[in-house]
């Protein structure tokens, strides 16, 4: 087996940083020490660099099979490899819906030929598939959707989901918006705009999810995930009620953008479910990560083409881009003072490794998988310069000057990234969820 060596870099953990070389064989990393030579078939030199354990995202839609004009596995997995995303995990809302054990294995069996980083996927609830949720394996858990938002994946009903929570193990990853509250909304706006976007899909809808779905989580003793918490209310409402079965993400574009400002300058490409608040809400969600009541960071990488996203509200979809900037976004922040580049490393890799029992994620230390980034804390650049990976080629941060750019990205011990460039025959492997 070859060894390959990150030489001369600084290496980045939630708990500090050092300067150390990373000895990395068969897929594995061996040993992280200042001052290795020995036994080494290929160096790269990481000096100036810090190198961080790749970002599992834990939420991202890929669109195959079904929707692969807006994007494929091959693709997405592409985006990943240039934005330092080494895991994925992926939602069942494709055509078909991710709802049967055959499904997920014929998803499998596409990441496995097609994706150049590690993947897993989410198994969609229905109203009727309670026996393919039970039986299913090595998944990252199952997606609940409360609300509508894309596809026609809905668990509404107070039994559908009562069953849901009181039959198997698994985690359970909640999409929490209320249907009832948001279908009470569309009859106060017959004809809306971009700007009522988030009016239409109110935090009071959000909250109501919240609260069900951790009463139900609470109840029958069952790991409960909330996907995308958008506002102070959740946020105070999670510090109020901590539990070790619940936890919770955000994605950048709610720690980043908001309400009127980013619905103004970008119409419908700032249009997402749940929505983009106000500021307020924005610097709650920040509290609430740095004080751990929010754990970790996905992007709900949710691409749509521009022409479907130009059609007038509310016919356009709801959803944007983020596997390509989720790091930079981070990285730039964490240059500006708002966070630490271990921060970053802890939520957007260590944490939803745990979060997830993701196994030999979310570090770079001896015996972890050598999924790894090293990152130019001092490069700027705008983003969308030189191109962009996703299919829909668009990102609502088009243009942006970021501070903080992956240079070279390494999954399972093979350079799949590097300075713009890719090595095309890299294949990611199954994430093994524990
Ligand atoms: O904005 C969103 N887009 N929210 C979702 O829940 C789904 C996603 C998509 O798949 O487009
Ligand atoms: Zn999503």
């Amino acid at each position: 087996m070859t060894r390959l060596l990150l030489k001369g870099g600084t290496v980045v953990s939630p708990e500090g940083r050092e300067a150390a070389d990373v000895l990395i064989e068969d897929g594995k990393i061996l040993r992280v020490a200042a001052g290795i030579s020995d036994g080494v078939d290929e160096t790269l030199d990481a000096r100036g660099l810090h190198v961080l354990p790749g970002v599992l995202d834990p939420h991202v839609h890929f669109r195959e099979p079904g929707f692969t004009q807006k994007e494929d596995l091959f693709t997405g997995s592409k985006a990943c490899a240039s934005g330092g995303v080494t895991s994925f995990f992926e939602m069942p809302n494709t055509r078909p819906a991710t709802t049967t054990r055959a499904l997920l294995a014929e998803k499998k069996a596409l990441a496995a030929a097609k994706c150049l980083v590690n993947y897993n996927f989410f198994i969609g609830a229905s109203k009727d598939n309670l026996e393919e949720l039970d039986a299913v394996e090595n998944v990252p858990g199952i997606k609940v959707f409360m609300g509508s938002s894309t596809g026609d994946l809905l668990v509404e009903s107070a039994d559908s989901l009562e069953r849901i929570f009181a039959a198997g193990r698994r985690l359970i990853a909640v999409h929490a918006e209320d249907e009832s509250v948001l279908e009470e909304a569309k009859s106060r706006f017959p004809s809306p705009s971009v700007l009522d976007h988030p009016r239409l899909r109110s935090v009071e809808a959000a909250l109501s999810a919240v609260r069900r779905a951790a009463g139900l989580a609470i109840k029958y003793r069952r790991r409960l995930h909330l996907l995308h918490v958008t506002s102070t209310e959740e946020a105070a409402f999670l510090s109020e009620n901590a539990s070790p079965l619940i936890s919770a993400e955000v994605t950048p574009q709610h720690l980043l953008l908001s309400w009127p400002e980013a619905y103004e300058r970008l119409g419908t490409l700032a249009q997402v479910n749940p929505p983009v608040r106000e500021a307020r809400h924005a610097e709650s969600l920040w509290k609430a990560l740095r004080e751990g009541v929010i754990q970790c960071i996905a992007t709900d990488h949710a691409p749509h083409t521009l022409d479907e996203k130009k059609k007038p509200y509310p016919s356009s979809p709801s959803g944007m881009p983020g596997v390509e900037t989720s790091l930079p976004l981070l990285l730039d922040q964490a240059a500006k003072g708002r966070c630490s580049v271990e921060n970053v490393a802890a939520w957007m890799s260590e944490n939803p490794a745990r979060l997830f029992g993701a196994a030999g994620k979310g570090r770079v230390a001896p015996g972890f998988d050598a999924d790894v980034v090293l990152v130019d804390l001092k490069k700027t650049r705008r983003v969308g310069e030189g191109g962009t990976q996703t299919k829909c080629g668009w990102s609502p941060f088009d243009g942006l000057p970021l501070t903080g750019w992956p240079v070279a990205t390494i999954v399972g011990g093979q350079v799949v990234f590097r300075e713009g460039d890719f090595d095309l025959t890299v294949r990611g492997r199954e994430i093994v969820v524990q």
